[in-house]
């Protein structure tokens, strides 16, 4: 198997696939990190790394958050402005200048290459009691035994919900995974959500 790096994954169909639901309102936010995400978000500031088209993202910022929203492609449905920021970066590879009370990726991590780099990241950008959510499914790295590593991801503070397949934690920390990343897969075929996805691979 040939493993990929962050430039090769970037330019993958997988990741670049036009089928993905990249439109998903605040409502579907809500059913897919199990939040409320209305009353989660209002008065807050929010990053939603892999945000698609943006639409959560505008009606929270209707609602009075602070929202910044990252995505690969620059195929964002809504326009930026007032609590409203748009940024287009890959993942990992780019990293916020504040810190969020939220951060939350939906159904984005699938495509990411790095995914340990990214939650370690992501515990650095919380504020003392911020929340990080997101869809995640544990198949998706290959690091040897699967027991130690959901070990390393206790270990490190984050909490991992096999049957909805999320994971997330409270409040900041500074992360090591005791992982080396070797790269991506982009040949493993659909994940449980039925759309081809990217399997990471790492040494332990
Ligand atoms: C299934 S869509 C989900 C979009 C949005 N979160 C939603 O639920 O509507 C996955 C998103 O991840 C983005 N993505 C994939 N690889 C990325 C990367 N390396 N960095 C940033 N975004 C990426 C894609 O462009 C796509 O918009």
């Amino acid at each position: 198997m040939r493993l990929l790096g962050p430039a090769e994954l970037d330019a993958s169909s997988v990741v670049a696939n036009n089928a993905m639901n990249r439109g998903r309102r605040l409502r579907g936010y809500s059913r897919e990190l199990g939040l409320k995400m209305a009353d989660t978000v209002k008065g807050k500031s929010w990053l939603d790394l892999c945000c698609g088209e943006g639409h959560a993202l505008a009606e929270a910022a209707m609602l009075g958050a602070d929202v910044t929203g990252v995505d690969l492609v620059g195929h964002f449905a809504v326009p930026p402005g007032k609590g409203l920021e748009l940024v287009v970066a890959s993942i990992p590879g780019w990293r916020p200048e504040r810190e969020y009370d939220l951060v939350t990726v939906v159904h984005g991590l699938h495509y990411l290459g790095d995914k340990l780099k990214v939650l370690a990241d992501v515990a650095g950008w919380l504020t003392e009691r911020g929340r990080f959510v997101a869809n995640f499914d544990v198949a998706s790295v290959e690091a040897g035994s699967r027991r130690k590593l959901l070990a390393a991801l206790r270990g490190q503070g984050f909490v991992y919900d096999s049957r909805n397949r999320r994971i997330a934690r409270t409040g900041p920390a500074v992360v090591e995974f005791p992982y080396e990343y070797l790269g991506a897969d982009d040949t493993a075929g659909p994940n449980y959500t039925g759309q081809p996805a990217v399997v990471s691979h790492y040494r332990a």
